[in-house]
């Protein structure tokens, strides 16, 4: 008998993924993703649709067999297909919420909270506590009576969070719990989950194709494209430290124009001599692909010195919270916001770019 491994490095382990590739048919889900999560740890998933974020948490819950790997869920060995081990959904700590909100139409708020707990045969009395602080968790604890037809969709959420969380599991999967929220909605959702996440303690691992939602709430954020995971790392280093340019596109940069390495930290981009980070090393005149993030521009001050460009504004606009400007730096445009207006339409003007927003990559590297 396979006897499930617990190594004292791996005490503070809520979740570690080996090597896992699924197939279907002709179509490689996954290519070989490995990550663990620490006990306590918010780590999401962030990539675009298709590239297997769905299916590892099928994999992780035992609702998908991979084609090969392993699965550990708080230093227990659920799933090796070298090992044959396999261990169903039902005994394993974990619970997942879905896109589609899957609250049982026929039950009431209180009996679709409880449905774990009866499945466990947990004790009425017991069972009843424990509903009504996972409504409370979800600020739900009025509606135990009403049927989902009563609720509003961001509440039937809540009640399919309500659920996922009344059993205490060692793991919350979340599959893009908030995208069929409406915008504001999601924000409070957002919010929720992260509260949620911090007063319960939970470990959670959360899927998302939207970068906003990934840097807003992770404690580490794993991009992925095509089956496998790009970068690792919290959302300040992904996002400003990102290893490649799909990694840079994917979390937002819009500006990506191209360039010449010009020695000396130094590229030659937008018409003038902007300094930069070089994503790896590259020799002086090497073309390159230049990724500018939009919040690194700002108004040159007079007769400072350092590089600056030089730019005709096409279109301001005031987004609430900061200005996003369309500038026309001699045939490329790129898209500058700042918290002050840099200037109106038609207006020429001399912007400086933060050095640490401007990464420099090989021209070459594959496009998404
Ligand atoms: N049951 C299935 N049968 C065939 N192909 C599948 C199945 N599930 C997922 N896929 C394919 O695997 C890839 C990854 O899917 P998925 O994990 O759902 O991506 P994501 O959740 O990131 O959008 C896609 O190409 C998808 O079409
Ligand atoms: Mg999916």
């Amino acid at each position: 008998m396979v006897r499930p491994e617990v190594t004292p490095s791996e005490d503070l382990l809520a979740l570690r993924a080996d090597d896992l590739h699924k197939k279907f048919g002709a179509v490689t889900a996954l290519a070989g993703v490995s990550f663990s999560i620490r006990t306590g740890e918010f780590v999401t998933l962030l990539g675009p649709s298709g590239c297997g974020k769905s299916t590892i948490l099928r994999i992780l819950a035992g609702i998908e067999t991979p084609t090969r790997g392993a699965v550990a869920i708080g230093g227990k060995v659920v799933n090796d297909t070298e090992r044959r081990i396999l261990v169903p959904p039902e005994r394993r700590d974990l619970s997942m919420v879905f896109q589609s909100y899957a609250v049982w139409p026929h039950m009431s708020v209180a009996a679709n909270v409880a449905f774990p707990l009866r499945y466990r045969k947990v004790p009425r009395r017991q069972r009843r506590d424990r509903v009504t602080e996972a409504l409370r968790a979800v600020r739900m604890e009025s509606y135990v009576d009403r049927y989902p037809h009563q609720l509003s969709g961001g509440q039937q959420q809540r009640v399919a969070v309500a659920r996922s969380i009344v059993g205490h599991p060692a793991l919350l999967l979340l599959d893009e719990p908030l995208s069929n929220l409406d915008a504001r909605l999601r924000e409070d959702m957002r919010v929720e989950l992260k509260r949620l996440h911090l007063e319960l303690g939970l470990t959670m691992l959360y899927v998302t194709h939207d970068q906003s939602e990934a840097l807003a709430m992770s404690d580490r954020i794993l991009v992925m494209d095509h089956g496998l995971v790009l970068q690792e790392g919290t959302p300040e280093e992904v996002y400003r430290a990102p290893a490649s340019l799909t990694v840079a596109r994917f979390l937002g940069v819009k500006n990506i124009v191209a360039g010449r390495v010009a020695g000396d930290g130094t590229v030659e981009a937008l018409g003038g001599s902007l300094r930069a980070t070089l994503a790896e090393p590259m020799a002086p005149g090497a073309a390159a692909a230049v990724a500018i993030r939009p919040d690194g521009f700002a108004l040159a001050a007079d007769g400072a010195p350092g590089p600056a460009i030089s730019g005709e504004i096409r279109l301001a606009q005031f987004l609430g919270g900061a200005y996003e400007h369309e500038i026309d730096t001699g045939g490329t445009t790129v898209i500058a916001q700042s918290p002050q207006r840099l200037g109106g339409r038609g207006d020429t003007v001399a912007l400086s770019i933060d050095p640490e927003a401007v990464i420099a990559f090989p021209a070459d590297d594959p496009a998404p």
